[in-house]
């Protein structure tokens, strides 16, 4: 799948772009099969409880029980006072997490198949295990920024090998929140981790190494269908979307069943529901 050199980039950088991974075909059905889940989905009992401290502890809830779900999350600032959507749903979501990969047909069809397992096997994951699929939305005006971070610290293995899946499902520019990415910064520490103990959660500091500066990171600006795969210890960060059209992105995160995944990770997957591979 990889020749030798992007081989070679990938452990470079953390990282490596590759166009046209996708067709515009199979780009298509995943879009709209993701806005048919979010058209579906109803927000649950958001309206009825709606003080500050109800949604946080029903966000937690939610965000908890989805490691072998599909949940539409919502962004915040789309509920008025009383807890009403104030724009059409698909105006309105967040991310669609976190099992849809093994639950929905569609998404089940375009995150699997020989392309993506050999790809795996020439990042180095020799027996892959997809943890979580999730479709961020990004939504005009209101997509929030994503801060610096490593995808290691919420899926935690040792020795470190989860890795990052990133499908650009609409072109993505620094205007609508695109990925800025540090290069060659997978080869400093994990900083944070993210642990759940029972239905409580904290982030722990690990390190306190500083993120990148704006100097070092790099816009990863792609059209529709590429596919960007990165390392787990790779800073990286979006800005917030500014324009007037959606940044859909669609992410699977992978680990190597040769390594131990953490029993203090937030996702859980119920015993009807182990993660498999590409395949
Ligand atoms: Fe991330």
């Amino acid at each position: 799948m990889l020749t030798d050199a992007q081989i070679g980039q990938y452990h470079a950088d953390g990282c490596l772009v590759l166009p046209g991974f996708k067709s515009a075909d199979e780009i298509a059905a995943l879009r709209q099969r993701a806005l048919q889940l979010v058209e579906a989905f109803e927000p649950g009992d958001r309206q009825s409880v709606f003080t500050t401290h109800d949604q946080a502890r029903t966000a937690d809830a939610e965000f908890l029980a989805s490691g072998d779900r599909i949940h539409c999350f919502f962004e915040e600032e789309a509920f008025d006072a009383e807890g009403r959507l104030t724009r059409p749903k698909a105006q309105a979501v967040n991310k669609i997490g976190h099992a849809m990969h093994d639950l929905d047909p569609v998404f089940e069809r375009f995150s699997h198949g020989p392309a993506l397992a050999s790809l795996a096997a020439d990042l180095g994951l020799a027996r892959p295990l997809v943890w979580q699929s999730m479709l961020i939305f990004k939504p005009p005006g209101i997509g929030g920024e994503v801060k610096w971070h490593q995808d290691a610290t919420f899926l935690d293995t040792t020795p470190c090998t989860v890795t990052g899946f990133w499908f650009a499902l609409e072109d993505a520019t620094r205007d609508n929140g695109c990925l800025w990415v540090q290069p060659g910064g997978h080869r400093g520490p994990l900083r944070e981790r993210f642990v759940r103990e029972g239905d409580a959660v904290r982030m722990e500091v690990l390190d306190r190494t500083p993120w990148p500066d704006e100097a070092s990171a790099v816009a990863l600006e792609v059209p529709a269908g590429t596919l960007v795969v990165f390392h787990g210890l790779l800073p990286h960060w979006s800005a917030p979307n500014r324009s007037d059209r959606s940044r859909m992105a669609y992410t699977l995160h992978a680990t190597d069943a040769a390594s131990a995944w953490s029993p203090a990770n937030w996702l859980r997957r119920g015993p009807g529901l182990p993660p498999r591979g590409f395949q």
